[in-house]
């Protein structure tokens, strides 16, 4: 038996610990939420804490999932690790490279996984991609472009989310595209600029992040990526698409679905588990609440069919190792926390660039 702690069960974390218990020799033993702790606590079964103290010293926890809001993932893992837990944390794992180098670090020394939501990897269409890719059916790929754009209405409240100290804004909050991109690529870029501004969300009834950014990328070797994010656009979009020297790929998370295209010639593959899920995913981005791309959710609120299809995936891939599975060789650097601190690095250097407009060099961030 495995035993979890949960720190924040709102929207996400809540549903992880729900699909977290029905694993096998899985159990979530306590929580800590200091709004939402006593009640999920409740609905599960378990102990809710009155310090985040109190749950990583525990000496029944084996792991701890964290899913606070983005700007409180750090102390939970440091301490977490401190305390020789192994960790789950949602994304974005922090809003710096510094914090997340600290928190690869701190599980590095306590010898602890890592592993990071990046929940992209979980996509059936990204695993079929990345094995099209590893078996050369498009080439060498030399390009990627994600975008992931809707647009966004004035809301009952302001959720933390939309203000870039507390999220990070999109680029750091929706950074599944920019993983997802560097998995591909095998790495972070060498060089990046990005223009960034908050065009149409100004004033009292907004958050102050931008709400349109444009990254240009350029990778090693001759390749590039393009990669737009916002909720500034009226024509919603949201896909990858991955430009090869004999093919290419098209992940579509809009109209759900894969394509590879070689030779003129196209083969279908699903984006998710089943033609319900991608259908589930495609009716809820032409539906009538807030394009599918941008929606965020919030404490009560329970993930579409879709989304808790990769969130089984996901969190049976993180008892799975906890029970001792080995990972493939692709995907260590998910559980170490080095992945999502390339990701990081990547979307700072983005940052300096719009701060300083200029183009900027990753060993600027990471070092040479
Ligand atoms: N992978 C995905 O697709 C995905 C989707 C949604 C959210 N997330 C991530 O999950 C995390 C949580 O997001 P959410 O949508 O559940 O937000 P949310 O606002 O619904 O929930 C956050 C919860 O954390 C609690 N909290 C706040 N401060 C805390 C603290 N110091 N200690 C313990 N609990 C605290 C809040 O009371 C709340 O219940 C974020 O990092 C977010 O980026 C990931």
């Amino acid at each position: 038996m495995i035993n979890y702690g949960v720190v924040g069960v709102g929207y996400f974390g809540a549903e992880l610990a729900r699909i977290m218990k029905k694993e096998n020799d899985a159990k979530i033993v306590s929580v800590f939420d200091p709004e939402n702790g006593e009640k999920i606590a409740q609905e599960l079964g378990c102990d809710a804490e009155q310090s985040l103290d109190s749950l990583v010293s525990r000496e029944d926890i084996d792991c701890v999932i964290v899913a606070t809001p983005n700007y409180l993932h750090k102390e939970p893992v440091i301490k977490a690790a401190e305390h020789g837990k192994n960790v789950f944390c949602e994304k974005p794992i922090a809003l710096s490279y510094k914090d997340c180098d600290e928190m690869v670090r701190a599980c590095e020394e306590n010898n602890v996984i890592f592993m990071a939501g990046h929940i992209m990897n979980f996509f059936h269409g990204v695993h079929y991609a990345k094995e099209l890719i590893n078996k050369g059916k498009i080439g060498k790929v030399l390009y990627c472009h994600s975008a992931r754009n809707g647009w966004e209405d004035v809301q009952p409240s302001i959720s933390w989310k939309k203000i870039r100290e507390k999220s990070g804004g999109h680029l750091y909050h929706h950074i599944h595209e920019l993983d997802c991109v560097q998995f591909i690529m095998g790495g972070m870029p060498e060089e990046v600029t990005m223009e960034a501004g908050n065009v149409a969300h100004q004033g009292e009834a907004f958050g102050d992040e931008d709400d349109m950014l444009f990254i240009t990328a350029r990778f090693s070797n001759g390749r590039y990526a393009v990669m737009e994010w916002g909720s500034a656009f009226h024509w919603p979009e949201h896909y990858l698409l991955i430009q090869g020297t004999k093919g290419a790929i098209k992940l579509d998370m809009f109209d759900a679905g894969g394509t590879l295209k070689v030779d003129g010639k196209e083969e279908h593959f699903l984006l998710h588990e089943s033609k319900e899920e991608d259908e589930n995913r495609t009716s809820i981005y032409h539906g009538t609440e807030m394009d599918g791309a941008i929606q965020y959710g919030k404490p009560g609120k329970t993930p579409p069919l879709w989304l808790q299809g990769v969130m089984n995936k996901e969190m049976k891939y993180l008892n799975d190792i906890m029970h001792g599975m080995e990972p493939d060789d692709e995907f260590r650097p998910l559980l170490t926390g080095e992945a999502a601190r390339a990701a990081i690095a990547t979307a700072d250097a983005c940052t300096k660039s719009r701060v300083e407009n200029r183009k900027v060099k990753l060993s600027e961030i990471v070092g040479e």
